[in-house]
């Protein structure tokens, strides 16, 4: 399989997922600096000038063509706001397998929007780039993310228990994932709604 997708922005019903923006840089730099956004996250919370330089990073990351590739695309509203940033990471071509991340800040939660951002990202992934599997990992304590994978209809595939030691102290990973088939199957679900419904 070969795979050459360059970025074009993902336009949902309330939600868009589009490249990072220089101007993001203070809505990003308080999202990454949100010691409660960053609880469960692998990294500590970021000064504003770390921030300003994996926004440029990031902002370059346009293309998905070989392991590795990944986006970090922002979240924005309907009015344009900045709300949040995606992850997504191609794991292996041969494979045909991803991973999947979200972050929210906290004034847009509890609306849906991340779960209506990932949707967009595993259309991407099925419907578009034709892979095979998306996962994603997390702190089991994160309730929050727990629940936004079930409502991806991501199956709870492993715990590792106390595998890793992150910020003073052993931690869980939960693993969870979904199938190509598994989503054109729910299709026209509340796991997959249709666009067009
Ligand atoms: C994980 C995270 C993105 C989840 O955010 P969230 O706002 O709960 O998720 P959504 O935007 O999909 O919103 C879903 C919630 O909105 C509610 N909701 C309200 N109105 C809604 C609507 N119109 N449509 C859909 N859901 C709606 C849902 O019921 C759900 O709440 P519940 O989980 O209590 O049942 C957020 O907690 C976060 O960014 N945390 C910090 C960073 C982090 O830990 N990231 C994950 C690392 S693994």
């Amino acid at each position: 399989m070969t795979l050459d997708w360059e970025f074009h922005p993902l336009v949902g019903e309330r939600v868009t997922l589009d490249l990072l923006r220089p101007d993001d840089l203070d809505d990003l730099a308080a999202l990454q600096g949100d010691p409660d956004v960053c609880r469960y996250l692998l990294y500590e919370t970021r000064s504003r000038e770390q921030v300003a330089e994996i926004l440029e990073r990031d902002a370059a990351a346009t293309r998905l063509a070989a392991k590795g590739d990944y986006l970090q695309p922002a979240i924005r509203s309907e009015t344009g706001r900045f709300i949040g940033t995606m992850y997504f990471e191609l794991h292996s071509v041969e494979d045909r397998t991803a991973e999947i991340g979200w972050i929210l800040a906290p004034h847009a939660q509890g609306h849906g929007y991340a779960t209506e951002a990932a949707r967009l990202l595993l259309a991407l992934a099925f419907d578009e780039l034709g892979l095979h599997r998306v996962q994603a990992e997390l702190d089991p304590r994160n309730t929050a993310s727990v629940r936004m994978c079930e409502r991806l209809g991501m199956r709870h595939e492993g715990h590792f228990v106390e595998h890793m030691w992150l910020k003073g102290e052993w931690t869980d990973t939960g693993h969870y994932a979904l199938l190509e088939r598994e989503w054109q199957a729910a299709r026209g679900s509340e796991i997959a709604p249709r666009s067009d419904a």
